[in-house]
């Protein structure tokens, strides 16, 4: 999605622009922008689609754009093709003010109405356009004033960096549902749209909440709410390595984070797990006496992150026997949102509605803790008076901040587009969890659970020394237009996201299904030579996947299986077989997940994909 950063300083601008637009740009996006207000306070712009370096090449690193102020952005098209034009900033027809914009503006079509009627043309299809001709008709010489009234009038989703005509010193912002940070430096000051862009430069930030306005200079950071009253903001220290940020010697971000999963579930689970296997959660607050009261628990997230949630589920379920539903946060937020019917005052039995109360604990997992349905559905939930609990991975982020509860993730920054590390620290967390929940409802201790995994970073370790296998098969079947992923259990999320991975990346059609379905229908898309990757792991369930995977076989599927160490007879079963190394049956996706992740990156790679920046994909998805 659209990355935004801006400056106010002693230096020059768009230098420190570029180079932060740079850290962005694992964000995802199809053209990048940078203005400047000039020192004659002209507003000044250069803007270019495709990748950033033919902005730098066309403002030779930013030298030809000069001015101390300026902001900065890489637009991830919603309105409007990828062009030139629709390229952020954007200037208004009289040139007093000029902005870039992260979010959609809902109602921008009944605005720009308004503004035509009072002689404003438009250059772009974008909404953000329509803002920027707003800030201009209503602009009163009082930037505070005039960003007030404006957002008054928006409905949407939106962070704006603003600069105006004659104002050499200072940039505005404002966010509302997206995110927006500032950044304390030394010889100047920062807001960006992710801490990514700000932290070679500083580590000391302001989470800015919705409509606080902040106006920068090089001096301060003044923050003000709606009203225009000054706001005292504590600062967060932000303490991510920069070296996350770069490749360190790996071909791609995602190699790299693949290699990194061993360091980040170590890191997410070491301090958590006591001498004596119990489990430390200390600033998480489930205690006996609320936990028994839960009737039932909600996971909500997207992507991978959902898929973290159904494998929870049948930990969670396996381990505490609450029942647990899983959902997409982006449908979930429609099926329990304001829409749903009102219980009728006659009627004595449940409403739909009434079945999230004070009794339902909803978790909700998210990497970025940024991804808009997730953040809608957690306010929903709240709302109906449930109790929240996230697992995030970036700290101070909106899900974390919002939740009752948060478990942070230590996975580091993770900048590939396709999760990796997030994924596996999150099923860690789940698992913790799980076995958490259950301890405090009185159930013993799976004390064997958490020894295996203790084991489980060196074990992914080891898969990471024979990735080569995995590479070979990526590289036979590197012409596949079609790929499909069995399980069966807790090896069916893990099927799911092997499957993302390799569409998300490699652009192959790959579907996954939970093996019992296959009779159901899929099983008619079977032909000579389908590749078919099955995850076997669970004991229980091991011998219905190898009668699965005879059925495909025999109607022509090549069949790579995915199975613990010893399970020799998929050797007959399959064609190719991979072993993962023995551990607790619930913690086998943290396992079988590896080869699947690299046969996705290593697939990308043989077709000679974009690994990091996937085709119209963005690393947070901000906007519904
Ligand atoms: O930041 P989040 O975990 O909330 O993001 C959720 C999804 O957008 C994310 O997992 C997405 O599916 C990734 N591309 C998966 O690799």
């Amino acid at each position: 999605m659209c990355g935004i950063i801006g400056y106010a300083g002693k230096n020059q601008a768009a230098p420190f622009i570029l180079d932060g637009l740079a850290r962005l740009e694992y964000r995802g996006y199809d053209s990048a922008g940078v203005a400047v207000v000039g020192p004659d306070g002209n507003l000044k712009i250069e803007k270019s689609k495709g990748r950033l370096q033919v902005l730098r090449n066309k403002t030779e690193d930013g030298k030809l754009v000069k001015g101390c102020v300026g902001i900065g952005h890489t637009r991830w098209a919603t309105h409007g093709e990828p062009s030139d034009i629709n390229a952020h900033p954007h200037i208004s027809m009289n040139g007093k003010a000029a902005l870039v914009h992260n979010g959609i503006i809902e109602n921008y079509i009944d605005l720009k109405k308004i503004l035509s009627e009072n002689g404003y043309t438009f250059k772009s299809d974008t909404d953000t356009e329509v803002v920027a001709n707003m800030l201009d008709f209503y602009y009163n010489g009082n930037p505070l004033e005039t960003i007030r009234k404006v957002i008054k009038m928006l409905r949407g989703s939106y962070t704006l960096v603003i600069i105006f005509e004659g104002i050499t010193d200072k940039i505005y912002s404002v966010r509302k549902n997206t995110p927006l940070i500032a950044g304390l430096g030394e010889t100047g000051n920062f807001v960006a749209s992710d801490i990514a862009a700000l932290v070679s430069h500083t580590q000391n930030m302001y989470l800015l909440e919705d409509d606080e306005i902040t106006e920068v200079s090089a001096e301060k950071v003044s923050v003000y709410d709606i009203d225009l009253n000054l706001i005292k903001k504590e600062i967060f220290k932000v303490d991510w390595d920069v070296k996350s940020a770069e490749k360190e010697g790996y071909d791609h971000f995602m190699l790299k984070e693949i290699h990194e999963q061993p360091r980040a579930v170590r890191d997410t689970i070491s301090s958590r797990i006591g001498e004596s296997n119990e489990i430390i959660l200390d600033n998480i607050n489930l205690d006996y006496e609320y936990l028994k009261n839960v009737e039932r628990i909600y996971i909500l997230g997207c992507g991978s992150a959902y898929y973290v949630g159904v494998a929870a589920k049948y930990a969670i379920e396996k381990s505490c026997g609450i029942p647990v539903e899983v959902d997409l946060a982006s449908e979930f937020r429609y099926r329990f949102g304001e829409n749903t019917r009102k219980m009728n005052p006659n009627f004595k039995g449940a409403s739909r509605g009434s079945r999230i109360n004070k009794n339902t604990l909803v978790i909700l997992i998210s990497q970025s803790g940024e991804t808009a349905d997730t953040i809608a559905a957690l306010r929903e939930v709240k709302k109906h008076g449930a109790r929240t609990l996230s697992i995030v991975n970036v700290v101070g982020s909106t899900i974390a901040r919002e939740s009752d509860d948060v478990i942070y993730t230590r996975a580091g920054q993770e900048v590939a587009v396709a999760s990796t590390k997030a994924l596996t620290s999150q099923l860690s967390v789940a698992f913790l969890l799980a076995e958490y929940i259950a301890r405090k409802l009185g159930f013993a201790g799976d004390f064997a659970l958490i020894d295996a995994l203790k084991k489980i970073p060196e074990q992914i370790e080891e898969l990471n020394k024979s990735e080569n296998k995995i590479e070979s098969y990526a590289k036979e079947f590197k012409s596949a237009k079609v790929a499909f992923f069995l399980g069966r259990g807790i090896d069916y999320p893990v099927a799911l996201e092997g499957a993302l991975k390799l569409k998300e990346i490699s652009y192959v059609h790959a579907e996954a299904y939970a093996a019992g379905e296959l009779k159901h229908g899929p099983i008619s898309l079977i032909e000579d030579g389908t590749l078919v990757i099955a995850v076997a792991t669970q004991d229980d369930l091991y011998e219905k996947m190898i009668s699965n995977i005879q059925e495909v076989k025999s109607r022509g599927a090549r069949v790579l299986i995915i199975t613990n160490e010893g399970n020799t007879s998929a050797e007959e079963a399959g064609d190719m077989v991979y072993y993962i190394p023995k551990t607790h049956e619930i913690l086998t996706p943290l396992l079988s997940v590896i080869p699947l992740q690299q046969f996705g990156y290593y697939s990308a790679v043989a077709r000679g994909c974009d690994v990091d920046k996937p085709r119209n994909l963005a690393k947070s998805v901000v906007v519904e």
